[in-house]
């Protein structure tokens, strides 16, 4: 089943209100490609300003407690994100997963808090090269997926982003037979957890996607679109990859 390509820009811990120029320009750019869902994922304290003067995309966050309040010091709940005009958050990036020590159920609980806020939620997975080298590279996402997954009668507003820690920054992507063979492995666990409705839930791969793969990568059966961090800082870089994945 196609399902509409999704591209979500990542800005990590980058953006000052000096940049909200470029994220219209980023809006501007993907205007001419409605066929393509874009959004994009701001550091917490530019998306008040952003969803105020940013027209034609929807922002979103990186990350979200899985609490509503209390005493969680230097932590943002789902209500908070909505109420700052975030319609969408990241959860689960292996940056979070390593630096801050997220389990998976831990990340279960955000998407599950997130997506009962009434947030989209894009819930990261992906393996680290030691594992890949090894040869256990499906087993462990496809488990990580398992344990990670919001238990939802509605898996509507979730996405899944194939990550693999070694393609993250490091200009080095996966081959297309290797995210095919992981994007087919994850839908059948999607299957497993949501039944039909698996087959709905849009598996985004990231790592060093630019203007210059996403062509063939998009192209890749259950690749449904690209979660982008470095290249999605300019809308130079990032609208090429937008069109890429209106014309695939
Ligand atoms: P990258 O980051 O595109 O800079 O590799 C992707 C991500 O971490 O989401």
């Amino acid at each position: 089943m196609a399902l509409r390509k999704y591209v979500v820009g990542n800005w990590k811990m980058n953006g000052l209100s000096s940049d909200l120029a470029e994220i219209q320009a980023i809006a501007d750019g993907a205007k001419p490609y409605p066929t393509v869902d874009v959004a994009l994922c701001l550091p917490a304290i530019l998306i008040d300003r952003a969803a105020r003067m940013v027209t034609g995309i929807p922002i979103g966050a990186q990350d979200v407690h899985f609490a509503d309040n209390g005493a969680h010091t230097g932590c943002t709940s789902a209500s908070m994100l909505r109420d700052a005009g975030a319609s969408l958050t990241i959860v689960g990036h292996s940056e979070r997963r390593d630096g801050q020590h997220e389990s998976d159920d831990e990340v279960r609980q955000k998407a599950e808090s997130a997506l009962a806020a009434g947030l989209k939620v894009i819930l990261c997975v992906g393996e680290s090269l030691e594992i890949r080298e090894a040869g256990n590279a499906i087993e462990t996402v496809q488990a990580q997926l398992d344990a990670s997954t919001p238990r939802v009668e509605d898996a509507s507003s979730l996405a899944i982003a194939y990550e693999p820690i070694w393609a993250i920054g490091t200009g080095k992507v996966a081959s297309p037979s290797d995210i095919g063979e992981m994007h087919s492995a994850l839908r059948e666990r999607l299957v497993a957890a949501y039944g039909e409705a698996g087959n709905g839930v849009r598996i985004l791969y990231g790592g060093s996607v630019n203007a210059g793969n996403a062509a063939e990568i998009l192209a890749v059966a259950d690749v449904d679109g690209a979660l982008v961090g470095g290249a999605s800082l300019t809308a130079e870089k990032f609208v090429p990859i937008v069109a890429a994945a209106a014309s695939s």
